[in-house]
């Protein structure tokens, strides 16, 4: 239809002055019978297109009637640097082509829907601006991860998602797997994590990870993106300082590269420029007397729920640690505390504002008898815990890790309640569509 160069919305201010050729949908649409104007999008920003009945070929004004909300185009004209159009920059239309047109029942009006209709209607939810700029504070997370743990010299591992039933306490998925009976989804990388820390150092994976728990919360979903790094010869001091100096520059990095995002989400900021090192920590039987003199009937022994984390992170404006839990309540491999072997050593980080346990983490019980003795108290099957056992046998070695729930993590970034939002095809016990 033209020869004009085809370029993204976020580029046409780098085109001021020219005529270029862009494709998107349409979002918004206004006529006054002489002038009109579609503002487009195409995931990279939005801009307006601006058709003048009287410098317009009749065919072109005419196409114009037929645009609907959706309906994608290709659109060729003249880039005009305008600061008071969305996004900037708008375009003096010369051509028009409809290139797929949108029936007017478009489910997502600009009305209120309730959030299990959107969640039905997700493949076109995330064309949202609130969708997309969710997705993109996820991205950046993201990438900070990767970029974070490179330049600290750790070593990416990619951990089985296929396994033999070994990982946290909560449901596992099955499915068969030839002549080996079960193969269970991975609720964690960590077991692994701890070999590949053996032998490489410092390690993290970055992988999703599958829970059959039947939990309705708004923290919850049954498959989600943890990111656990393990490292050889940290202890759980290392370990929280590990965290601690992780967490802020993810936050930091969102609020460098991130602030129109954080706009379009009416982002509290000043909550998120807080967020430095070092962070507070409540040792658990502290953390117990706390919630108890504010009314919570947990006693010593409990794992804290989220209602007593809620009441916890009220003192602070940062994420807080809870530390050195009672065994009860924790995993088997958390390595009991010398100083007080009813608890072990490991922490739990808290996001303030209420969004809650975004890390699990603790230093690994590396004392051969001691990891046997626990495996049998829990009544797991010793034999799929061979590998793992050897660790223990050949070298053991002190180490740390821990696993940041990604979708926890960005949903408090992005201020979002409920992190069903912040993955693009959220798994649920009630939902499986998209
Ligand atoms: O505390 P968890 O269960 O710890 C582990 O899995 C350890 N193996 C990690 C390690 O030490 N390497 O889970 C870690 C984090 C939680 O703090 C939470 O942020 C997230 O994973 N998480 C969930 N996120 C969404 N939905 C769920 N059902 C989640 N369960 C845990
Ligand atoms: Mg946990």
């Amino acid at each position: 239809m033209s020869s004009a160069p085809f370029v993204r919305i976020a580029e046409l201010p780098a085109h001021a002055g020219q005529t270029v050729v862009i494709r998107a949908w349409v979002t918004h649409l206004r006529s006054s019978g002489k002038i009109a104007f579609a503002v487009l999008r195409d995931g990279t920003a939005i801009c307006q297109a601006v058709f003048v009945k009287n410098q317009l070929p009749a065919e072109v004004w005419e196409r114009f009637a037929h645009l609907t909300t959706e309906t994608s185009v290709e659109i060729s004209g003249e880039v005009r640097v305008e600061p008071r159009s969305p996004g900037g920059a708008e375009i003096g239309v010369a051509g028009l082509t409809i290139i797929g047109p949108s029936p007017i029942d478009y489910p997502i009006q600009p009305k209120e829907h309730g959030v299990d209709f959107l969640l039905d209607n997700r493949h076109f939810w995330l064309r949202s601006p609130r969708q997309r700029a969710i997705a993109v504070i996820r991205h950046e997370v993201e990438q900070a991860i990767h970029d974070y743990f490179y330049e600290n010299g750790f070593l990416r591992v990619d951990t089985p998602i296929l396994t033999a039933a070994i990982g946290e306490r909560s449901g596992l998925f099955a499915t068969e797997y030839f002549d080996l009976g079960n193969a269970y989804l991975a609720q964690t990388g960590q077991l692994y994590g701890e070999a590949a820390a053996a032998a490489f150092g410092k390690i993290y994976t970055f992988g999703p990870t599958f829970r059959a728990e039947k939990s309705k919360t708004r923290r919850h979903l049954t498959e989600f993106w943890m990111i656990e790094p393990e490292v050889a010869w940290n202890d759980s001091e290392a370990n929280m300082k590990l965290q601690e100096d992780f967490v802020a520059y993810l936050v930091q990095r969102v609020l460098e590269r991130r602030k129109p995002e954080l706009a379009e989400l009416e982002r509290d900021v000043s909550k998120l420029e807080n967020i430095k090192a070092p962070f507070p920590r409540l040792n658990y039987t502290d953390a117990i007397a706390l919630v108890q003199s504010k009314g919570s009937s947990a006693v010593w022994g409990d794992d804290l729920g989220a209602e007593d984390e809620a009441l916890i992170v009220a003192d602070y404006d940062k994420p807080v640690f809870v530390f050195n839990y009672p065994k009860e309540a924790k995993a088997f491999y958390m390595k009991e505390n010398p100083d007080d072997p009813r608890t072990v050593l490991c922490d739990d980080l808290l996001a303030p504002e209420g969004f809650g346990e975004m890390i699990g983490g603790s230093q690994r019980e590396d004392d051969y008898d001691k990891l046997v003795a626990r495996i049998k108290e829990e009544g797991l099957p010793m034999d799929a815990y061979e590998w793992y056992l050897d660790l223990r046998r050949y070298g053991t070695f002190t180490h740390s890790g821990f696993g940041l729930g990604l979708e926890r993590t960005v949903a408090w970034i992005c201020g979002i309640q409920h992190i069903r939002e912040v993955i693009a095809f959220p798994r649920m016990m009630h939902r499986l569509r998209p």
